[in-house]
């Protein structure tokens, strides 16, 4: 059935035994776009042993091998943003120019972790024994890093190659071998970028994506014998996987209801700037979205003004059109997302603008006066709505963000620099940007989640390290 995209597993494109498929609906006709094969129990199996297989001799590949093909790969995705991108807009409906980054932005990131593989992971330790007590200079230790084996890696659908190839890249650079789920909105551009690393010519077996239900293959993948390492992005249920999963090294990243707090010193104008585009790009379906601002009264109106003001001139429309609003990716997001603005209307907030919807599209939507008893001071809505809480002290703002159980990133608005470095120190979560919108760019950085936002570091070294464990040999002198 040639409407079906295939899955890729032992270097080739297979269509799945099942003989069913699994329905892309393009977020802004709401009609079906694509199909992708809905892989089976067994299909996984297969594809489990093939990656252990490959990865014995890809572990014994020169690691300057590994990362010329990595840099190929990176090279290779980069000729191919145009359709790669054509993908995202129709299967997630990202605005077509930010469509286009994320796909050299994923090349770069590429590149970078081939480079910084070869550097950390060309490098070993050597100890010696007689600086512990009781000990003679007899044992000589040399430690290295070793692989874990098979890394299956799960994207969410709002960087579906991103942040695929933020798994893949370090996974293939440490000697490991890759099973990629993507996430259904976002099948289609991840089987793209996966065609990039096939065309690039890394051995059959060592990469390989599956694609299917959830329901059907999700449990069996996290929860297979044969992965030795899980990093996973998305919402709560990664709180289940780690529940679920057996005695690996996990990385997760689980959304953020990050903070943004304006003291009254703050720049008003790179405050209101900061806030619509960390609120609003992509439509507020970033997990580093601002999702909630902490401003102090004396200034609330003053920034409320200046950030209504440049919501006023989004666009809202089709992501072909390269809208800055665009339709938010199902339509139950989208009925999400009216329930957390209706609650909030119920209870008094002041809607900045009218509410408006049409389909899946939301128009943006700032909410003022937000009190602590409605949903959307704590609820991450992953859309274009953003909630003000006006506050009376700093002490406020920093119990709001602390009493969240996420603690993804926040920001802080002040030109004064002892007080936001104090305000970063407390601020609970793992990372805080002054005079910023939070971001997990440049994606060398490191980037973690507190609480319910994750576990683990990401960045490029952290994943390399991550998905690494130490070897020791150790030499007895006579
Ligand atoms: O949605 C979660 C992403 O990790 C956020 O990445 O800050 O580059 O948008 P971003």
């Amino acid at each position: 059935d040639g409407d079906v995209y295939k899955y890729y597993a032992d270097g080739e494109w297979k269509k799945s035994a099942s003989g069913k498929s699994v329905s892309i609906i393009n977020p802004t006709t709401r009609k079906t776009q694509y199909k992708v094969q809905a892989c089976s129990q067994e299909e996984v199996n297969k594809v489990m042993e093939l990656a252990k297989a490959a990865q014995k001799s890809w572990a014994r590949t020169p690691l300057w091998k590994r990362a010329e093909l990595l840099h190929k790969a990176a090279a290779i995705l980069k000729d191919h943003k145009a359709s790669i991108a054509e993908c995202l807009v129709k299967e997630i409906a990202k605005p077509a120019k930010d469509a286009v980054t994320e796909v050299v932005r994923s090349g770069d990131l590429v590149s970078y972790t081939a480079e910084e593989g070869v550097r950390i992971l060309g490098e070993g330790k050597f100890l010696v024994s007689d600086s512990f007590p009781g000990n003679e200079r007899s044992k000589y230790c040399l430690s290295s890093k070793i692989p874990l084996g098979v890394v299956l890696a799960i994207p969410p659908f709002n960087y579906p190659v991103n942040l695929a190839v933020s798994k893949i890249a370090p996974a293939l650079i440490a000697g490991n071998s890759l099973v990629l789920k993507p996430p259904t909105q976002g099948a289609v551009s991840a089987l793209h970028m996966i065609h990039c690393f096939h065309m690039a010519g890394f051995p059959k077996g060592l990469i390989n994506c599956v694609t299917g239900k959830g329901s059907e293959i999700g449990d069996f993948l996290t929860m297979h014998p044969g992965v030795n390492c899980i990093s996973f992005t998305g919402g709560d249920t990664g709180i289940a996987i780690s529940k679920k999963a057996g005695m690996i090294p996990l990385q997760m990243e689980l959304g953020g209801k990050d903070a943004c707090i304006v003291l009254e010193d703050a720049d008003l104008d790179l405050a209101a700037a900061n806030i619509v585009k960390g609120g609003f790009s992509y439509s507020g379906q970033r997990c580093t979205a601002v999702k909630v601002v902490l401003v102090m009264e004396s200034v609330a109106d003053a920034l409320v003004e200046k950030v209504k003001a440049k919501v006023a001139k989004l666009t809202v429309g089709p992501p072909e059109e390269d809208c800055d609003i665009t339709p938010v990716v199902t339509e139950s997001s989208a009925n999400f997302i009216e329930g957390l603005v209706m609650d909030a209307k119920e209870k008094g907030a002041t809607f900045c603008q009218e509410y408006r919807r049409e389909g899946n599209l939301i128009w943006p939507l700032l909410l003022d006066h937000v009190r602590p008893d409605m949903r959307i001071a704590w609820e991450e809505p992953f859309g274009p709505i953003l909630p003000v809480i006006r506050i009376n002290s700093v002490e406020e703002g920093i119990h709001h963000c602390n009493a969240s159980n996420f603690g993804l990133q926040g920001c802080v608005f002040t030109r004064d620099i002892n007080k936001a470095i104090m305000i970063s120190d407390v601020m609970e979560t793992g990372t805080v940007q002054i005079n910023s919108a939070p971001a997990r760019g440049p994606d060398h950085f490191p980037f973690q989640g507190l609480k319910d936002s994750g576990i683990g570091s990401q960045g490029i070294t952290n994943s390399i390290n991550m998905m690494t464990k130490v070897k020791s040999i150790v030499i007895n002198l006579p």
